[in-house]
């Protein structure tokens, strides 16, 4: 690898493959073209995974993950908001920055909730915050009521969420077993549009960039540092954590972030078994809330020839009558799971209008600890045993 090159691995592109003995895929890889690297990404192969684990006292919250790529779609964490604390089952996204709750207020528009709709508080967040701005692009943010925030958020698949932040209590642990219950700032959506990708969901957990995120509060609480990771299993589940503690940061593979509002590296290249195509200066962003991986149309037409190209002459035979993904490929004896086939785990972005902006999803981010660091504006990624949580002390 070049020095100051830094490169984004793209991996598990196919869904449900699990027959070791076909895998002579070559990995596509996208690789940082502008990004300088403040470590090289070869000491973090060598780490294991008990290396990784670490137990810094109290210094992080761990939140246990379920879900998977396939065939669920969709990651979700059960957090206990108000008083009495209430579960939520919240979907997982690192690409949007509010937290919000589907919530009885009473509700115009609702989606399908596991829970009863949440219950707000009249504990309205003034319209004249930091907080509240924060929401709102500069020059648009007219407080036409002074004593509430309104909010709106809209998603890459359509879907969106309306209305009003509030303040209510989260009941949270430490890794030590030590419990908090900070007053944290929501929004109290009772005004939903459903996405293509809709699915029954009490909320969403935004963990993207921005003071409105949770971790941002918590951290200006001073209850933890402004960092939040993930740990996907390839085998469905894994954990979320916010904080420092559960890893070591000299076995963590670092990348600054670029100045975007998405988790993002900057520019990057593209890259097919270990070879540039020329298909420079895409923007990618890290996006927890998508399964799948999305590429601009030209990167995916290249990506796509250039794969058929490889697996031409070979056992795998394109399976056009599987409607899983756009792509499927039959072996010579079935694979393991859905239909026995492997599916690319990589889509077209153009289709549902991401423009220039490419996306890693959850499928490519599996089996590895991703962890978004907010206060040194850096992003590290690391080999990681996701099967299982952390152990700590106080849970054994
Ligand atoms: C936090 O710990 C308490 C026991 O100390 C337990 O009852 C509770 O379920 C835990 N909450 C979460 C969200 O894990
Ligand atoms: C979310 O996670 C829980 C387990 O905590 C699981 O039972 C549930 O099916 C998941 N999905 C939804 C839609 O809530
Ligand atoms: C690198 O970034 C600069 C601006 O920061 C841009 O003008 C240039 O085209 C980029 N080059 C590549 C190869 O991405
Ligand atoms: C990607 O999607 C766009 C919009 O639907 C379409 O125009 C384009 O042909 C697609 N690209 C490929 C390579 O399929």
């Amino acid at each position: 690898m070049r020095k100051g090159q830094v490169n984004v691995f793209i991996l598990l592109l196919f869904v449900s493959l699990s027959s070791a003995s076909d895998q002579r895929w070559r990995k596509a890889m996208m690789s940082a073209y502008n990004g300088s690297s403040s470590s090289s990404s070869s000491s973090s192969s060598s780490s294991s995974s008990s290396m990784m684990m670490m137990n810094r006292g109290g210094s992080s919250i761990l939140f246990p993950i379920h879900g998977n790529v396939y065939p669920t779609g969709y990651y979700n964490v059960t957090i206990n908001i108000g008083h009495p604390p209430k579960p939520y089952f919240l979907d997982l996204d690192t690409g949007s920055y509010l937290t919000w709750l589907q919530c009885n207020a009473p509700c115009v528009h609702c989606i399908e909730a596991p829970h009863p709709l949440y219950q707000p508080t009249n504990d309205l967040v003034p319209c004249k915050t930091p907080l509240c701005a924060a929401l709102h692009p500069p020059g648009d943010y007219k407080c036409e009521s002074p004593d509430q925030c309104d909010y709106e958020v809209e998603y890459a698949d359509g879907g969106s969420s309306l209305r009003v932040l509030v303040l209510d209590l989260f009941s949270l642990n430490y890794t030590n077993g030590i419990r908090v219950g900070p007053r944290l700032t929501l929004g109290c959506g009772y005004d939903q549009i459903p996405g293509t990708s809709n699915h029954p969901l009490d909320g969403i957990l935004g963990l993207g960039r921005g003071k409105s995120s949770i971790v941002s509060q918590l951290q200006s609480q001073g209850l933890v540092r402004n960092v939040v990771g993930h740990c996907l299993s390839g085998i469905g589940g894994g954990f979320l954590f916010v904080g420092d503690g559960l890893y070591d940061s000299s076995h963590v593979t670092w990348t600054p972030m670029s100045q975007d509002k998405y988790y993002s590296l900057g520019n990057a290249e593209l890259h097919f078994g270990g070879k540039a195509t020329g298909i420079r200066n895409l923007v990618v962003i890290f996006d927890s809330g998508s399964s799948y991986v999305r590429l601009n149309s030209q990167a995916y037409q290249a990506l796509t020839v250039l794969l058929k190209k490889e697996l031409s002459g070979r056992s795998l035979k394109e399976a056009p009558e599987d409607q899983t993904l756009p792509l499927c490929w039959k072996g010579r004896k079935p694979f393991r799971g859905n239909k026995g086939n492997v599916c690319l785990g990589i889509l077209n972005g153009t289709q549902i209008g991401l423009q220039n902006l490419n996306v890693i999803g959850d499928v490519s981010m599996q089996d590895r600890m991703v962890i978004y660091d907010n206060e040194k504006q850096v992003i590290g990624w690391s080999p990681a045993n996701c099967d299982h949580l952390p152990r700590f002390k106080s849970y054994m």
